[in-house]
């Protein structure tokens, strides 16, 4: 298994940022974000703060408090739209359908699909690019966590790099909700109407840091073309194994007010729920995508490149 080409050695304030503090959260992934607040971002601290996240993959700001208006305003610093979530529940009632309620109670019946190793809506043509998640009330021990797509793919062997290399992936969102007997029953058929449906390179280059990233998750994956559901059984849930290898992740502890802001392509994750009791867990998203951004893959050079000692 070979150590991931960005490995850092350790914990040290990254100088190369100077509008904000950055402090990598482990060797691989993730960096804390401090003496800024996302309501007051200068054009200068904005182009810091997509360079850091290029390079960490999440970024944790503690104490944020941002109201839904600022939260949206934080999202439209990473793409020129946001996403209207299909499905989930959002505050469209109160003039922000682009901001995600994430909420949930022991009691609910239905299944969620935090807890699964995913990235967001892969079943659009073009995925939500960011994600910027504020914490309002989180149980403890609901803690979230992500993976290095990137390092999921360049810690695997380089035979199946070329392997993955050459796939392709359906993404369906319908498929997703009963696969995890997520969606309610009413709106099943809205989602298999929908025909929301993608497909996407299994590894796609990264629009902004050139990495290869697996792009595969138990998310919205439906089967890889070209094979028999059993053979794509097996591919599909090596990728997911990659994702699980504790030396790629992070993990953070949430307190009401603190965000975490992720790139849906370069990171999968995975929502810690746990037992809930009678607490409730609840959060807000926006997600920032782009009409002229969709994972891409220059396929042979990447294959050329494995192959090549
Ligand atoms: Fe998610």
């Amino acid at each position: 298994m070979n150590a991931p080409a960005q490995f850092r050695a350790n914990s040290a304030r990254d100088d190369s940022f100077s509008q904000f503090d950055v402090t990598p959260a482990t060797p691989v992934l993730g960096a804390y974000v401090s003496e800024l607040h996302l309501a007051e971002v200068t054009k200068a601290a904005a182009e810091e703060l997509r360079a850091a996240l290029w390079r960490y993959g999440v970024l944790f700001l503690r104490d944020q408090h941002l109201t839904p208006e600022q939260l949206t305003a934080a999202g439209y610093l990473f793409g020129p739209q946001l996403e209207e979530h299909t499905f989930g529940k959002t505050m469209a009632d109160e003039g922000h359908p682009e901001v995600l309620v994430i909420e949930q109670m022991q009691s609910d019946r239905a299944k969620t699909t935090t807890d699964i190793w995913h990235h967001d809506v892969t079943a659009r043509q073009n995925p939500n690019l960011v994600s910027v998640l504020q914490a309002s009330e989180v149980p403890f021990g609901a803690d979230t966590m992500w993976t290095s797509a990137a390092a999921a793919f360049e810690w695997l062997p380089d035979a199946l790099k070329v392997l993955f290399l050459s796939l392709d992936v359906e993404h369906d969102t319908a498929y997703m909700a009963l696969r995890h007997d997520f969606a309610p029953a009413d709106k099943l058929a809205d989602l298999v109407a929908l025909g929301e449906s993608a497909i996407h390179p299994a590894v796609i280059r990264h629009p902004f840091n050139d990495r290869l990233c697996l792009f595969v998750g138990n998310g919205y994956t439906k089967r890889i073309h070209g094979y028999s559901a059993e053979q794509g059984e097996h591919l599909i849930k090596l990728a997911i194994d990659q994702a699980k290898i504790p030396e790629i992740q992070v993990r953070f502890q949430w307190q009401p007010g603190d965000i975490a802001i992720w790139d849906n392509l370069g990171t999968l994750h995975y929502g810690v729920t746990g037992d809930l009791r009678n607490q409730k867990r609840l959060l807000h998203r926006v997600a920032a995508w782009s009409p002229d951004i969709r994972p891409s893959l220059d396929r042979q050079a990447a294959i050329d490149a494995v192959m090549t000692p």
